[in-house]
C-alpha cells in the first residue's frame, strides 16, 4: 500500500519562500512509487489552498502555489480540508509533513491543529514546538536540565516601559558587554542585534520590541558555532557535528537566507571530547523539551573547548543544502532516507498515542 503524504508549506512567515523551496526539494526526493503526494499551500496572507495530487516531482515553486482561481479553497471547515483517519478510508492522509518555519508553523499552533484532527505529522509536537520557539522558556528548561549556556536577562514590554533604568542596571550587573538582544519568539535572526554600549542596548531593545512583547538579552560570547542533528522519538540519535562560519559579524537573516555564502564545515573540526559533550547535551535538550522526530541543536564552542548550548530548532532548515540534512548525509543517511525515517517516526508516535486510554475504564 502506498502511503499518502500531505506536504504543508508556505505560511504567514518571513520564511515563506524558503518553505516553498523546501517543499519542491522534498517532492524531488520522495519516491513516487512508495508515496502518493498531496500539496497543501498556505499563502502569505494565510489562505489555505489544496492542490491536486502530484504525479511527479515539481520543478518550480510556482507549480506549488496554485495561483489559478479553481484551486482556491478556504478552510472554513479545516477537517474536510485535511481528511482525517476517522473519515472515509480512501480520503485519509497517512502523514502530514509541515514544512513551515517560524510563528504559525514551528511554534506548535499548526501542530495543535493536526493533533485535534488526529493526523500523524512529522516532527515535534505542541509542547516541544512552542517551548522551542520561546527562547526564554527554552533556556529556563535548559537550565533545569543542567545545560551550560550564556547568562541572560529577560523581561516584557510593560516592565521595560515601567522601569528601564533598573532593568539596564540588572543587565550591567549580570552580563558583560557586548550583549545580544533578541525577541523571545522569532527565528531566522529577525529583530536580533548586538549592543556594546548603553545607547546601543536601548536602541536594540526598542527594535526587538517591535517583534515581540518578550525580550531576552544574552551575554555575547566569542565562540565557534557548531550544530548537531538529532533524529528519533524515545531513543534519539545524533549526527556528526557541523560548524557554520558566518562571513559577517554574526549569523543574521541576510547571511542565512540571502547571501548563501555562509561556509559549512562538516564534520566540524572539534575534539572527540567536545563532540561527546555536544551529543550528551543535544540529547538532554531533546528530552527536556520532550521532542520527537527531529531537532537541530546549536552550540557555541569556545577556544578553551567549553561547550554551551545556544538553542534548538524544532523544524530546522530542510532544503538539501541546509545544515540538518547535510549533517545526516555525512552520518550516512541521505535526504530521501531521512524523509523516509521521519515519516516512520511520525507514524510510530501517532500509533503509540492511539494506545492511550482516554477514559477511566
Ligand atoms: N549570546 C551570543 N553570543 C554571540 N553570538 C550570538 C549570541 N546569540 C546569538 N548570536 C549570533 O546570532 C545568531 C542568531 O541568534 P540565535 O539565538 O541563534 O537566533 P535565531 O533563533 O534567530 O537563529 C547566532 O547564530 C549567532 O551568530
Ligand atoms: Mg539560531
Amino acid at each position: 500500500m502506498k502511503k499518502r503524504i500531505g506536504l504543508l508549506y508556505g505560511g504567514k512567515s518571513a520564511e515563506h519562500e524558503v518553505s516553498l523551496s523546501t517543499a519542491r526539494a522534498v517532492t524531488q526526493a520522495l519516491n513516487f512509487d512508495e508515496y502518493d503526494v498531496f500539496p497543501i499551500y498556505i499563502t502569505h496572507e494565510g489562505e489555505w489552498r489544496k492542490g491536486e495530487q502530484l504525479m511527479a516531482p515539481v520543478d518550480t515553486i510556482e507549480q506549488l502555489q496554485f495561483n489559478n482561481a479553481s484551486n482556491q479553497e478556504l478552510p472554513n471547515n479545516i477537517s474536510s480540508f485535511l481528511p482525517s483517519h476517522q473519515e472515509k478510508e480512501e480520503a485519509a492522509l497517512d502523514v502530514i509533513f509541515p514544512l513551515l518555519h517560524g510563528p504559525n508553523g514551528e511554534d506548535g499552533t499548526v501542530q495543535g491543529l493536526l493533533e485535534v484532527l488526529n493526523l500523524p505529522y512529522i516532527g515535534n509536537g505542541v509542547l516541544a514546538s512552542s517551548a522551542g520557539m520561546d527562547k526564554v522558556v527554552m533556556k529556563q528548561l535548559f537550565a533545569i536540565a543542567g545545560l551550560k549556556q550564556v547568562p541572560f536577562v529577560h523581561f516584557i514590554r510593560k516592565e521595560w516601559q515601567k522601569d528601564q533604568e533598573s532593568l539596564i542596571g540588572k543587565m550591567e550587573k549580570d552580563l558583560a558587554w557586548p550583549v545580544f538582544v533578541k525577541p523571545a519568539n522569532l527565528g531566522s535572526s529577525v529583530g536580533i542585534s548586538k549592543a556594546s554600549t548603553r545607547e546601543e542596548l536601548i536602541a536594540a531593545v526598542e527594535m526587538a520590541l517591535k517583534y515581540d512583547r518578550k525580550i531576552i538579552v544574552e551575554q555575547g560570547i566569542k565562540a565557534r558555532e557548531v550544530e548537531m542533528g538529532v533524529l528519533g522519538n524515545d531513543t534519539p540519535k545524533c549526527s556528526v557535528p557541523g560548524e557554520i562560519k558566518p562571513l559577517k559579524d554574526f549569523y543574521d537573516y541576510q547571511a542565512k537566507y540571502k547571501d548563501g555564502n555562509t561556509a559549512m564545515i562538516i564534520p566540524a573540526d572539534v575534539t572527540e571530547e567536545v563532540e561527546q559533550t555536544m551529543q550528551d547535551n543535544a540529547i538532554k535538550a531533546f528530552k527536556v523539551l520532550d521532542c520527537s522526530g527531529l531537532v537541530r541543536a546549536d552550540f557555541f564552542v569556545t577556544d578553551e573547548d567549553e561547550v554551551l548550548i545556544n538553542e534548538v530548532n524544532t523544524l530546522p532548515g530542510f532544503t538539501p543544502f541546509s545544515m540538518f540534512p547535510l549533517l545526516w548525509q555525512h552520518t550516512g543517511v541521505n535526504y530521501s532516507e531521512l524523509i523516509d525515517q521521519l515519516i516512520e517516526l511520525a507514524i510510530e508516535r501517532h500509533a503509540e498515542k492511539q494506545q492511550l486510554h482516554y477514559t477511566m475504564d
